[in-house]
């Protein structure tokens, strides 16, 4: 009699002990390799290796509002978990935007796609939706380009924050720190 026996090699060792292995309703942490052996009582064991691949639709794991003044260079960015990798387009409304129109760049590489403004100028200011797509399904997320004041540029990378509400929660931040700081002044 031979027996087969199934084993992840990574993760959470799945082992079937049948001709089969079966997983129904498939998460994707049981992608990877498994070891399939066949033994009996006579021989070294045969073993060989089946590579499974779990597919699933895109989700956007991070996207990020940015502050930028006019003049400067924006990038906004999106990043979406997807197997097949997703694919990404940029839109402002129904408009889809195009690498060299408008003066914007759209770069994608594996999970992050991004689009670079040049030279912001006002009219760039507002909502651009990321959609990406793979052949599962689509899922696309709004991202805002807002405008900040030159002087508050030089707050550098922590000006760059998720979402509308922490946001401005960040800005209180500041706002709270500039009256610190001039209290500080008045008093020595
Ligand atoms: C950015 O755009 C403004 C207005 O269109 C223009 O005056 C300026 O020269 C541009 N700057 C760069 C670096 O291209
Ligand atoms: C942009 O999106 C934000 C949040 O989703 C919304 O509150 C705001 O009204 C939108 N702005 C425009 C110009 O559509
Ligand atoms: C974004 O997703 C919503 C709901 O899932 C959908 O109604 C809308 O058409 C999508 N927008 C784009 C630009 O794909």
């Amino acid at each position: 009699t031979i027996t087969l026996r199934f084993l992840q090699i990574e993760g959470q060792g799945f082992v079937s002990e049948d001709e089969y292995l079966e997983i129904s309703d498939i998460k994707r942490d049981q992608s990877g390799e498994y070891e399939c052996s066949a033994l009996n009582d006579v021989a070294a064991p045969d073993v060989r290796k089946v590579k499974i691949t779990v597919n699933y639709p895109p989700y956007i794991s991070k996207a990020k509002n940015m502050g930028v003044s006019v003049g400067q260079k924006g990038i906004l960015s999106c990043e979406a978990s997807a197997v097949p990798n997703a694919e990404f387009q940029w839109f402002r409304e129904d408009t889809r935007l195009a690498t060299g129109l408008d003066g914007v760049r759209i770069e994608n590489k594996g999970r992050i796609s991004t689009l670079t403004f040049f030279n912001v100028s006002e009219k760039d200011y507002g909502n651009y939706t990321c959609v990406a797509t793979n052949k599962l399904g689509n899922t696309n997320t709004s991202i805002t380009l807002y405008e900040i004041s030159p002087s508050s540029a030089v707050a550098g990378p922590g000006a760059v924050i998720d979402g509308v509400n922490s946001a401005s929660r960040a800005l209180a931040c500041l706002w709270l720190s500039g009256t610190l700081f001039a209290h500080f002044f008045i008093k020595f």
